[in-house]
């Protein structure tokens, strides 16, 4: 029960990747609010958690009021966020970057981004009051090499990664952490689709020294890690948990040089 007493609040967490840590945390011992922006889905998760120490609000991470109203929601019910995970995200429609409409662009720096300032603000604030406060952003590797496709979705979580780095050294005097995640290719989530196209997974697969996409459960055992005890020093860091696929090259120099010999 290594989250006795805490409380963690995942935003966009009623489904994906969101959604299995709010099962994990509540495993050991926390208790879990979450946010969506749609009342359907919010109703679906409530049934599905009812009895357990879950409160789901519907608010979209955009609406800054709208989160405000979730915050004072929570430290009525339970006097404050110890953990916050900043997990709500999307992808943008993938086209080369010279085609991407601006209204996709934004939006996908809106949600990605600014949403997840606006909680770390949000909630940051309270922390900072009570004088302590663990804050995880869940980055991507996509923000670490280019990957065709994918440039709004890159630079908000490479956004992130420089949010964390930036708050560690303001707020850490204060008793508020933070770090980020970049993960690879997880086996769910918003990959749910492609897992049922073998050619994609067989296409990660290679693209990855450990010859496979990432499970759910090594993201959510990452994620409890570093918002454990255990790991307080890691502050204003991204942990990188891609199998080895970040700067691997699938197709080494050294084979085609022995080839053209
Ligand atoms: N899966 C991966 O391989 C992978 C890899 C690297 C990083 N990530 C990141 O991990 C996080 C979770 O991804 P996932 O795979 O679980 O994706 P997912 O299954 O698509 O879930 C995304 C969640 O975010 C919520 N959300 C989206 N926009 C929101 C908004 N404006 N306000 C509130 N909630 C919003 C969604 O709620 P609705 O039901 O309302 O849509 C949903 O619950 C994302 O930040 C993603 O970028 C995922």
């Amino acid at each position: 029960m290594r989250f006795k007493e805490k409380v963690v609040f995942v935003t966009g967490g009623t489904r994906g990747l969101g959604k299995a840590m709010v099962e994990a945390f509540l495993g050991e011992g926390a208790r879990v609010g979450v946010n969506g922006r749609r009342r359907e889905a919010v109703a679906k998760f409530e049934e599905e958690f009812r009895g357990k120490a879950v409160k789901a609000y519907v608010a979209d991470v955009t609406d800054y009021p709208a989160m405000e109203t979730v915050a004072q929601g929570v430290a009525e019910e339970w006097g404050g966020v110890d953990i916050l995970i900043n997990n709500a995200g999307i992808v943008n429609p993938l086209v080369p970057s010279e085609k991407i409409k601006k209204e996709d662009f934004d939006r996908v720096i809106e949600v990605n981004l600014k949403g997840a300032f606006y909680a770390t603000q949000i909630f940051g604030r309270g922390m900072i009051e009570r004088g302590s406060g663990r804050i995880i952003s869940i980055s991507s590797q996509v923000a670490l090499f280019g990957e065709k496709g994918f440039l709004p979705y890159a630079l908000g979580k490479a956004g992130l990664q420089t949010m964390t780095r930036n708050l560690a050294s303001e707020w850490s005097r204060f008793g508020v952490t933070l770090c980020c995640v970049a993960p690879g290719f997880i086996a769910g989530g918003m990959n749910e689709a492609l897992l049922k196209r073998q050619h994609l997974v067989d296409f990660l697969s290679k693209k990855t020294p450990l010859g496979r996409m990432g499970t759910v459960g090594e993201l959510v055992a990452t994620m409890l890690f570093l918002a454990s005890k255990e790991a307080q020093y890691i502050n204003g860091e991204t942990i990188v948990m891609d199998g080895g696929m970040t700067g691997y090259s699938a197709e080494p120099l050294l084979e085609a040089i022995t080839k053209g010999k």
